[in-house]
């Protein structure tokens, strides 16, 4: 069975963000094995910057980030959804792409290898209408994909939407598209 990591991006786990994150598990249909984290619900401190993971090729703070980039590690999709907070991701996303630096391909002494071949996907969403400000989100999420080896298939960007009755009222047609790609995942069409 494939396996899906999926991160809510979003200091609300009830939010625009969480809503699509469980389309798309809707459309994987209980065709796989599924994890799903909310970073506001994790157990995440900021990075201190001590860079001792350039040496020991672990983190010397211990907390919720270990299992969830080892999920994100031994996944065959990952799927990473976040909202515009001041033209960037929210911090506490910020914070988990941070602390992944211990398992990134660009520290020299990393211990743990994610698996070869995890394709991603990443969603923006945000109330204003300019698509250029969504793309700021989608390239930090495929900057973080692409240093543990994701490559992103598919990037989805979600306007006009500030709270979950506008992604319900105005996106139909992304919610949708959300769904779909998680069906065809599950039949293996992607
Ligand atoms: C602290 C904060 C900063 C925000 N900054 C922006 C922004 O710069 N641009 C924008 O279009 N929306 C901004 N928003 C709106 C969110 O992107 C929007 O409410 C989004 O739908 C939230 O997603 P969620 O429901 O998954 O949390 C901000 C919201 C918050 C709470």
């Amino acid at each position: 069975m494939i396996k899906v990591t999926c991160i809510v991006g979003s200091a609300r786990n009830d939010g625009s963000c969480a809503y699509l994150t469980d389309a798309f598990i809707k459309g994987l249909n209980g065709k796989a094995q599924i994890k799903k984290y909310c970073v506001s619900d994790m157990d995440l401190h900021f990075c201190k910057g001590c860079k001792n993971c350039y040496e020991m090729g672990e983190c010397v703070t211990r907390d919720d980030v270990q299992s969830v980039v080892g999920d994100i590690m031994t996944s065959d999709y990952v799927f990473m959804a976040a909202p515009s907070y001041w033209a960037g991701v929210p911090a506490q996303l910020k914070a988990l792409f941070d602390r992944t630096t211990p398992y990134g391909d660009t520290n020299p002494k990393r211990i743990v290898n994610p698996k070869d071949g995890i394709k991603g996907i990443a969603v923006a969403v945000r109330a204003g209408t300019r698509q250029a400000e969504n793309e700021l989100i989608i390239s930090s999420i495929e900057h973080y994909f692409g240093h543990l080896g994701i490559q992103t298939i598919k990037a989805i960007s979600v306007l006009q939407t500030d709270t979950l009755s506008d992604l319900l009222e105005k996106n139909e047609k992304i919610i949708a598209e959300v769904t779909r790609l998680g069906e065809d995942i599950a039949n293996n069409r992607l």
